[in-house]
């Protein structure tokens, strides 16, 4: 979603902001704009894509400035309702991330005093606001505005006259980069890796200032001093380093990332979670909180949770548990949010623990919002995730709920100690077989030219593999823009079954558990429909291939971990598709990788 930059220092701003926009790109956005100051404030922007805007805007001369990728919510991508937004005067500029709620009251009340508006976006009353309350101290004048507004922003504002950026922070990600005689404020990190290292996270009701060498922030109308923390992403981890997508990319460096997340907590998990916290709750009912792909994560966690520990799960969407979940009490949620900034799942984890339950969040960026919020965080070692499409942090997901389930085991009782071992024993053979995927995807890649002619998919799946069958339409959906769905295998036939046809082909996930016989049962059923079928089956398996039409065969594992290995299979399958249809793999339309409003 909406990503934005500010700069601060001796260089010019606009090579630097739009290089920095680049990095942005990945949250997801239809339009951008650059805006830099010297004698006033020039502005450039468009419903464009960030190289565009570069080839086309002017020199804008100055070593101020702010830039932004928007992501529509108020008023369409144009021009005109792309940021930076001005005030009347045009020597006020703001770009901002988040929603204002009470936009339409503030709208009026300003044009009832005499302010022109211009665009439809709900950002433009932050600028007039400013102006309204501007007497040539901006940091007052934007907390002014700010003590007006409902809603949620991460701001930077800009004044012609004045060598500094203003920011606040509310329910939208903002950190601080600190460079050498230059500052930054921008959206994430991946936007200022390649300047510093140096960061500030700010906490919600932040409002600063900063200059080419200070860094103020105040809270409460004090100043505070906020820690400064050191970044261990490195810029070459936000390259593409050769592949074609960074989703390629990506893909590839799961056995790495298991290894790095699992490297991290089988050592020493004691000290990672505090196991009073489980301890405490006993085989209380458990709740994990997600969206999106992490929501498969956290489904998939469910299933492990339930019928390894045989504590009752529940796995809810944030967006409807925050409306509907009152009546479920539990003292301990697990919220799984790659970002740390999904604007639902952060409003469900400030409910819960506002009704005194403890949450442990899952994430895999140090200093986010929901790691800020949780009562402990387990960080999972994705490195930074560009591609839309969630891939890695999916599986290094999967290995932290693994690992919980493992320790989960500990504290319960000595005999499951041993299933403990078994597990750890599993886990640390996943690399490798997550290997001889990538190694052997020629399978994959026919299967792939396959699906790309077709315009509806189903997915089926059985018990832990259920969730992988949603994440693997979802995938597929994402990025090759194929309508397809993810189904419990035994739902098919009470309704899915009426769209069967040569034309409807169906990706079966199997695994060697107690659903296997019940799934061979299905496909049959599909197969008398004459639907084609894809089936994802261990290599052991000498029945499946007899009886579908195309077989994608992964490595032989434990069947708790297939979730793994079938996973790593369909993300290729998906990119395969996505690419042989030409698509904008790592940018899908109209989708975002940051969902930071509600
Ligand atoms: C967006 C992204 C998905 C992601 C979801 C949840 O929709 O495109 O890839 O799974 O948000 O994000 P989170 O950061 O909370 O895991």
């Amino acid at each position: 979603m909406c990503g934005i930059i500010g700069y601060i220092g001796k260089r010019q701003a606009q090579p630097i902001l739009l290089h920095s926009l680049a990095k942005l790109e990945y949250r997801g956005y239809d339009s951008c704009g650059i805006a830099v100051a010297s004698s006033g404030i020039q502005i450039y922007k468009d419903a464009v894509r960030v190289a565009e805007l570069a080839k086309a805007s002017p020199q804008l001369d100055g070593t101020i400035g702010i830039a932004h990728t928007r992501w529509a919510t108020h008023g369409e991508p144009s021009q005109v309702n792309a940021h930076p937004h001005c005030d009347c005067t045009s020597r006020l500029a703001v770009v901002h991330n988040g929603v204002i709620n009470n936009y339409q009251s503030l709208r009026e009340q300003l044009t009832s005093e005499g302010h022109k508006f211009i665009s439809e976006t709900d950002t433009e009353v932050i600028s007039h606001l400013v102006e309204k309350y501007y007497h040539g101290n901006l940091e007052k004048a934007v907390a002014a505005a700010l003590s007006d507004v409902e809603g949620s922003y991460a701001i930077i504002v800009l004044a012609a006259d004045e060598p500094k950026l203003v920011f606040a922070k509310k329910d939208s990600p903002l950190v601080i980069g600190i460079g050498d005689r230059e500052n930054f404020a921008a959206s994430d990190v991946p936007a200022l890796l390649d300047y510093t290292n140096r960061v500030i996270y700010l906490e919600d009701g932040d409002i600063g200032v900063v200059t080419e060498d200070s860094i103020k922030v105040i809270r409460d109308s004090k100043e505070i001093a906020r820690e400064e923390h050191k970044v261990l992403w490195s810029a070459e981890q936000a390259q593409k380093g050769g592949y074609e997508h960074f989703m390629l990319k990506e893909i590839h460096e799961q056995p790495k990332v298991i290894r790095d997340t699992l490297g991290e907590y089988t050592q020493v998990p004691q000290q990672i979670v505090d196991l009073e916290i489980m301890r405490d709750t006993g085989k209380e009912p458990l709740l994990i909180l997600a969206c999106g792909t992490s929501y498969h994560a956290g489904l998939v966690g469910k299933y492990l949770i339930e019928e390894l520990l045989r504590v009752p799960a529940r796995a809810e969407i944030p967006s409807e548990f925050n409306y509907h979940g009152h009546s479920f009490t539990t003292r301990l949620t697990i919220a799984v949010t790659q970002s740390g900034e999904t604007a639902d799942t952060l409003k469900a984890m400030k409910m819960l623990k506002e009704a005194g339950c403890k949450v442990i969040a899952i994430s895999n960026v140090v200093g986010s919002t929901a790691t800020r919020i949780a009562d402990q965080t387990i960080y999972t070692r994705a490195g930074p995730e560009i591609s839309v499409a969630a891939t890695k942090s999916f599986i290094a997901q999967l290995m932290v709920l693994y690992w919980l389930v493992m320790v989960y085991s500990k504290v319960y009782s000595k005999a499951d100690a041993k299933r403990a071992a078994d597990m750890l024993l599993g886990l640390r053979q996943l690399p490798s077989k997550v290997q001889q995927i990538l190694d052997n995807d020629s399978a994959i890649l026919k299967c792939a030219k396959y699906l790309s002619s077709y315009e509806n998919v189903f997915f089926a799946g059985r018990g832990i593999n259920f969730p992988i069958a949603l994440e693997g339409a979802l995938k597929l959906k994402e990025i090759s823009y194929i309508h397809a769905e993810g189904y419990a295998a035994g739902e098919l036939k009470h309704g899915p079954f009426a769209l069967l046809s040569a034309d409807t082909p169906v990706v079966a996930v199997v695994a060697k558990d107690n659903t296997y016989e019940a799934m061979l049962t299905n496909i049959k059923e599909v197969k008398a429909r004459r639907a084609p079928v894809i089936a994802l089956v261990g290599e052991e398996d000498e029945t499946i291939e007899k009886i579908v039409d195309l077989v994608i065969t992964v490595p032989r594992v434990n069947a708790i971990f297939s979730p793994v290995v079938n996973t790593v299979a369909l993300q290729l399958l998906a990119y395969y598709t996505a690419r042989q249809r030409g698509c904008s793999i790592d940018f899908p339309r109209n989708l975002a990788k940051s969902v930071t409003v509600e």
